[in-house]
């Protein structure tokens, strides 16, 4: 196989350019136009086939090796967060209120990258390369519009490999599980209806605080009673609102939250439970509860065969790594899930943190940046990975 390091790290300056560029004009999800536009025009540039507007924005491009061969696809994320950035950096967001605060930007530079090194070897392919750059990550739909809209038919890809920078490893690190890499997530609103009175009078109420309260604690005997001590799942209350006064007991209370785990009869039996508890614990206290459950995304699985080749190439890639494979599992959820669903894939974690050089905040916050030679790694290990499977 090539020096596929070598050869990242000769296009740094390409990258690295490419990144802090689109760091400065972050993009919040379907709304990634002038990020599209650039990754459109590099990537026609090349020569390749290039087509726009897949979910909005989204842009999906052919690589053609000489020889036949199987379709694989690539898939780097584009949006930025409505978040305030904190870095000071120079290259420091421009979009006030809108931050490249989890690496997206560093995805697609990289993605752009793989592009041009694997173009340079298309006469040794055997196969083709789907570039998919997608909007939305972030909670909005976009790997869902972009499955929609085609982006893994005609023909649908053999593999799919996605790419994570991680800021909670340091740089050097390798994270690629041999099964479960994220977990599924939905996220649930409930709506306690009680009857409002004098707080001093709470025999004439009907109170939806009490009720709500007793959800909330009843809701941690889930994953304490009703799940299996060695299998993983997450009952999270995020957010209660209910009442104005001190002395008045209000007329509905309103929680937020969310769900997360790995297997599905895991997930079927929390929300089975959830369900009991909400709608049961409400009646009990007199009130009425009404449940919006949400699916955000499936967990993200790895497939063992193809996560056992990826990391086979990782560590020829990227000698002296930490690689970490066992069951690297993070409890955050991911969209790629969804693709992962229709195509057999791998989901491969980069760490990115360097915590001498201050650049170790976690992905989302005002102060996330990561070391920019995690950059060329993370061009060098898909660029293999893709080479090793045409
Ligand atoms: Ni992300």
């Amino acid at each position: 196989m090539p020096d596929f390091l070598a050869e990242a790290q000769a296009l740094f300056e390409y990258t690295q350019s490419l990144r802090r560029d689109f760091h400065m004009h972050p993009e919040i999800g379907f709304k990634e136009v002038r990020t599209a536009e650039i990754v459109a025009r590099e990537l026609t540039s090349l020569g390749l086939e290039v087509h726009t507007g897949i979910a909005k924005t989204g842009v999906v491009a052919l690589l053609e090796g000489v020889k036949p061969g199987p379709l694989i696809a690539l898939r780097f994320d584009m949006d930025a967060l409505p978040v305030l950035e904190e870095t000071g950096a120079e290259y420091a967001s421009q979009n006030t209120g809108v931050m490249h605060a989890c690496g997206h930007d560093g995805h697609t530079a990289i993605g752009l990258t793989v592009a041009k090194i694997l173009h340079s070897h298309r006469s040794e392919l055997a196969g083709s390369l789907r570039l998919i750059f997608q909007p939305a990550e972030e909670g909005q739909g976009g790997a869902e519009g972009m499955i929609a809209e085609g982006a893994l038919d005609n023909p649908k890809p053999d593999k799919i490999i996605g790419l994570h920078l991680w800021n909670e490893k340091p740089l050097g690190w390798i994270g690629i599980s041999n099964g479960p890499a994220m977990a599924g997530a939905e996220i649930f609103k409930i709506k306690v209806r009680g009857k409002g009175g004098h707080g001093a009078a709470p025999h004439l109420a009907n109170d939806p605080l009490l009720a709500a309260a007793q959800i909330i604690t009843t809701l941690q005997s889930v994953v304490a009673r009703n799940i299996a001590p060695l299998q993983a799942a997450v009952v999270s209350v995020c957010t209660i609102h209910g009442g104005e006064a001190f002395n008045v007991i209000p007329q509905e209370v309103h929680l937020a939250g969310t769900i997360r785990t790995f297997e599905p009869s895991v997930r079927e039996k929390v929300l089975e439970r959830f369900e009991i508890i909400v709608y049961g614990l409400a009646e009990t206290m007199g009130c009425r509860a009404e449940v919006e459950l949400r699916r955000l995304t499936p967990a993200v699985i790895n497939d063992a065969a193809i996560a056992a080749r990826a990391q086979k190439v990782a560590s020829q890639t990227l000698p002296e790594s930490t690689l970490e494979t066992s069951n690297y599992i993070t409890m955050g959820s991911e969209d790629f899930a969804f693709m992962m669903e229709k195509v057999p894939g791998c989901f491969i974690f980069l760490g990115s943190a360097n915590k001498e050089k201050g650049l170790d905040a976690s992905h989302h916050h005002p102060r996330f940046d990561f070391d920019e030679q995690a950059l060329s790694r993370g061009a060098a290990l898909m660029a293999s990975v893709a080479a090793e499977f045409l």
